[in-house]
């Protein structure tokens, strides 16, 4: 097979030192497997704002359209808060999904049983919880137009964000949705707020018209507060969930820290010709640079290129088999750890996975 290439984005935060973990897992099962993959870093997010002035440099975004898949990290943090909108490092994630039209965001969110106690919740409600969201992430509020602040001569003002969507936005993501359905439990919980926005109508309308090819599925309609409700009261009752962007950036926070920790669940965002890959966690500037963040979503994430981007499904099922074998054996990061566990570091972490990779070679 020909070098495959994997632009790595690390970004802010932990950012830097939870992927510089899937990197090595990376390397590992690229040696493994026999597949020459080239790794080249680039700028995203605060550090690049600092550096060039931009959260997404040009010379970046060529990187990552060039590459086979996409590693990323995570941006933005206190010291860029004060920055305008336009500036902020997360425009250069969002600039990311856009320019390399990533609609397609899983989020699988799945208890780990030896982890079931971190949960907030009680083990009876959560045990069992296996989840995917799928959410939109190219439209909604996230980048309709109009937006912006107009200022009142008064001193008030007015600020404007457009949730809107096409019908084809909406198709594409709700075929994924019933795609992703059909390989699981052939279930699928459609979010709206049809009771009050026109646009989740449209959203209602044009998923029912596509559940007409799938008839194998079953589909159910539910409101997003409603959801957020039954995602913490039972969240087995779920399987696949599709959202627009929004309701689904706020539903997998909840179903990550649901099952655990955040710092557990990776993400896939799919659609255009690149893929990226990031842990669903942000850059917790709280415990940056301090090498004890939770690298396992961020090698979770690696997982999900494996499978996705290189065609290396089996591989990626190894990655889970290594994580879960390194967590049996009671080895956790802090924000995992309970008592009597055998706390370890980010890189130590990542050298457990890597060690148990190599034994199941
Ligand atoms: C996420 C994050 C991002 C989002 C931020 C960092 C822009 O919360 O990926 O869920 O809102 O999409
Ligand atoms: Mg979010």
């Amino acid at each position: 097979m020909a070098t495959r290439r994997i632009a790595v984005l690390p970004g802010d935060g932990i950012g830097p030192e939870v992927t510089g973990e899937a990197v090595k897992v990376l390397k590992t099962v690229a040696r493994q497997a026999g597949v020459a993959l080239e790794f080249e870093d680039a700028l995203v997010g605060g550090c690049a704002v600092d550096a060039t002035g931009e959260p997404l440099p040009a010379k970046s975004l060529d990187l990552c359209r060039k590459a086979d898949a996409i590693m990323f990290g995570s941006v933005g943090g206190p010291k860029w808060d004060g920055l305008p909108q336009e500036q902020k490092p997360e425009r250069g994630l969002l600039a990311l999904r856009k320019e390399l039209d990533l609609y397609a965001n899983l989020r699988p969110a799945k208890t780990f049983p030896m982890l079931i106690d971190s949960s907030p919740l009680k083990r009876s409600v959560v045990e069992g919880t296996d989840l995917m969201v799928i959410r939109e992430l190219t439209g909604g509020l996230y980048f309709g137009e109009p937006r912006g602040i107009e200022k009142f001569a008064d001193g008030g003002a007015r600020a404007i964000n457009t949730m809107a969507y096409t019908s084809r936005e909406i198709e594409r993501i709700a075929r994924v949705g019933f795609d992703v359905a059909r390989k699981r439990k052939k279930k699928l919980a459609s979010v709206d707020k049809a009771n009050v926005l026109i646009v989740s109508q449209l959203w209602r309308d044009v998923v029912n018209r596509v559940a007409q090819d799938y008839p194998d599925v079953t589909l159910e309609h539910i409101l997003v507060d409603n959801c957020s409700m039954e995602l913490v009261a039972r969240p087995t009752r779920f399987d696949t969930i599709v959202a627009e962007n929004t309701f689904g950036d706020i539903l997998s926070d909840e179903a990550a820290i649901l099952v655990g920790s955040l710092g557990m669940l990776p993400s896939a965002s799919l659609g255009g010709a690149v893929a990226l890959y990031e842990p669903v966690h942000g850059t917790a500037p709280d415990i940056a640079g301090k090498g004890i963040a939770n690298p396992i979503a961020a090698i979770l994430s690696a997982g999900m290129l494996l499978k996705y981007s290189l065609d290396l499904g089996t591989h990626a099922d190894r990655v889970d088999a290594a994580v879960l074998r390194v967590l049996e054996q009671g080895y956790r990061t802090r924000d995992i750890g309970a008592s009597g566990a055998k706390v370890v570091g980010t890189g130590e972490m990542g050298d457990l996975v890597v060690k148990e990779l190599e034994a199941s070679a």
